[in-house]
C-alpha cells in the first residue's frame, strides 16, 4: 500500500474542508504520512498556489480532495489533469468522468466510501484503492459503523482498503488492521494539530469532547453530517421537531462550518468524529502521526 502511495506510512490525513491546507499537509507528508489538500472554495490559481506551498516545504508524496458535489469541480478536475499531483481522493460522487484521465497521468485515484456497493463501483471502475468511511466519522457521513464497513469491504473487494472513522490512534490502527484493512485514514485528529488553521475555541471544544459529544445534523436534508453539539444543533433540531422547511434548516447551516473555524464555537458547526472524547492536547502533526504509528 504505502508503494502505491509513495508514502513511508499507510495513512492517509483525512481531507479537513477549509482546514487541510498547505501547512498541515506538508506537516503529514514529511511525518511519513498522506497529506491531503482541501479544495474547497478554491479555483485553480489557489489550488496552485496550495500545491506550490505544499511543494515547497516537503519532497514527499501528497494528495488533493476533490468533493464532488462542490461547485468548483468543472474547473479543478481539468486543472489536475494539466498539472498531476501524485494523488487525489475523491468522496461524496463518483471519479467515473475523470478516473481514468488522472491516471493516465500518473495520478493515483484514492475514492472514500460509505458502503460495499459503492466499493464495488469504485472497483469496476478502476480505482486504485478504496477509505471505507464509517458513520462514526466527522463531516459527511453515511450509516454503516466502521467496525461493520470495513470488515465487509475488505472480503467483498480485490483493492487496498483504508478505515476511517474513529481512529486516532495505535489502537485504532491496530483494529483497523484486524478488520483487513492495510492502512488508515484520520481525520479529527488532526483538527487537533498545531497546523490547522482552526480556532483555539474550537479545538478546546475537542478536547473536552467526551464520547457522546457528537450529534448528526441534516438527515432532513439527506446530508447528514457529524459536529459536537452546541447551541446551533440544539437550534437545529428545534427546528426540525418544528417542522422547518429545508430552506429554513438550510439556512442556519450553511457556512456554518466557517463560523466554528474563525471561533464562534456557539453558532457554527464543529464538524468532528466520535474518536473526539479520546482526544486530550493540542500537538504537531508529526506526533500525532507518530501517536498512531510509533
Ligand atoms: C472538520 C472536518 C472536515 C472534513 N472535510 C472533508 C472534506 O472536505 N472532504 C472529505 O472527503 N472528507 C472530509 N472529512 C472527513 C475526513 O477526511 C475523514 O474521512 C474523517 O474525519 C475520518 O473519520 P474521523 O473523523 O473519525 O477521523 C472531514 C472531516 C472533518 C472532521
Amino acid at each position: 500500500m504505502t508503494t502505491i502511495l509513495g508514502t513511508r506510512l499507510p495513512l492517509i490525513q483525512g481531507a479537513l474542508a477549509q482546514l487541510s491546507t498547505a501547512p498541515l499537509v506538508s506537516a503529514v507528508s514529511a511525518a511519513g504520512g498522506l497529506g491531503v489538500l482541501t479544495t474547497v472554495d478554491l479555483t485553480p490559481t489557489t489550488l496552485a498556489a496550495a500545491i506550490a506551498a505544499v511543494r515547497a516545504a516537503t519532497d514527499q508524496p501528497f494528495g488533493v480532495n476533490l468533493m464532488l458535489q462542490q461547485p468548483n469541480m468543472a474547473a479543478l478536475i481539468p486543472y489536475l489533469i494539466e498539472h498531476p499531483v501524485p494523488v487525489v481522493t475523491t468522496s461524496a460522487g463518483t471519479p467515473k468522468a475523470f478516473c481514468a484521465a488522472l491516471q493516465a497521468v500518473g495520478t493515483k485515484v484514492v475514492a472514500v466510501i460509505p458502503s460495499v456497493k459503492v466499493a464495488r463501483k469504485m472497483v469496476a471502475l478502476g480505482v486504485d484503492a478504496l477509505v471505507a468511511e464509517g458513520m462514526e466519522s466527522g463531516g459527511h457521513i453515511g450509516t454503516s459503523t466502521t467496525f461493520s464497513l470495513v470488515q465487509q469491504v475488505t472480503a467483498a473487494v480485490d483493492l487496498p482498503v483504508f478505515a476511517a472513522g474513529g481512529i486516532a490512534d495505535s489502537t485504532g490502527v491496530r483494529a483497523a488492521e484486524a478488520l483487513g484493512a492495510v492502512g488508515v485514514q484520520s481525520g479529527t485528529a488532526f483538527l487537533l494539530a498545531q497546523e490547522t488553521p482552526i480556532a483555539p475555541a474550537y479545538q478546546q471544544a475537542l478536547i473536552a469532547a467526551d464520547d457522546t459529544a457528537t450529534v448528526v445534523t441534516g438527515r432532513a436534508l439527506g446530508d447528514a453530517v457529524r459536529c459536537l453539539a452546541n447551541p446551533l444543533t440544539a437550534a437545529y433540531f428545534a427546528a426540525e421537531a418544528d417542522g422547518a422547511d429545508a430552506a429554513a434548516l438550510h439556512a442556519l447551516l450553511d457556512g456554518s462550518l466557517g463560523r466554528a473555524i474563525a471561533g464562534d464555537v456557539d453558532h457554527g458547526t464543529m464538524m468532528a468524529g466520535q474518536i473526539a472524547g479520546k482526544l486530550t492536547q493540542v500537538a504537531s502533526a508529526q506526533a500525532i502521526v507518530q501517536a498512531m504509528y510509533a
